[in-house]
């Protein structure tokens, strides 16, 4: 699976170093399957088989010719949440969770057992319908059932559309 070809929903960033409270490190970025993102903007719901991945990186530069802030260093590890109402027919909204890749051990582990309540207590009590956070990230607030066309300003990109003939 490239996920790096899925749609991008964006990134959450708590950087260690100046937040040392923080669940997990220092940038995360979420992806969602075309397909699934396809049927969250026509219809406002994740259908069954969505799956989102987080890719976790770590802090690298802090500053940069346009001052100081954050920027990404390197990739850590891989986690993701999957719907399926036929493998987790009791989990609530059929989410459940997993956590795939160790870049020190250079492992895949896409046998790995599913998380469960370790991951989902938090996004069950805290996330809109208690599955994916989607209230954090720009592409997925404005897409959700936004029907044909283009969520965001469409007149933006003007000159930028694809020809289709
Ligand atoms: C204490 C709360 C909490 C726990 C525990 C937690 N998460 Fe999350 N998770 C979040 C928040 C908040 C976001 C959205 C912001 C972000 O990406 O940092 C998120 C985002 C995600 C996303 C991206 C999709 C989305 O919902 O935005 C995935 C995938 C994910 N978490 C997987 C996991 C896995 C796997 C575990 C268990 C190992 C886990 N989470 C445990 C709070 C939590």
């Amino acid at each position: 699976m490239n996920y790096r070809e899925w749609i991008f929903a964006g990134t959450g960033t708590t950087p260690k170093s100046v937040y040392p409270d923080v669940l997990f490190p220092d940038f995360q970025n979420v992806y969602i399957d075309p397909y699934s993102y396809q049927l969250w903007k026509d219809t406002g719901s994740f259908p069954d088989g969505t799956i989102v991945v987080k890719e976790i990186t770590t802090l690298g530069k802090t500053n940069s010719p346009v001052g100081r802030g954050f920027w990404q260093g390197d990739y850590i590890s891989l986690s993701a949440e999957v719907k399926s109402q036929s493998r987790f027919p009791d989990t609530h909204g059929n989410w459940n969770f997993f956590s795939w890749t160790n870049r020190a051990e250079e492992k895949l582990n896409d046998k790995s057992p599913a998380l469960g309540a370790a991951c989902s207590n938090c996004h069950v009590a805290n996330a809109p319908e208690g599955g994916v956070f989607y209230n954090h990230f720009a592409v997925l607030r404005d897409a959700k059932g936004f029907g044909k066309g283009a969520p965001e300003n469409l007149s933006t990109r003007k000159g930028l559309q694809q020809k289709t003939e």
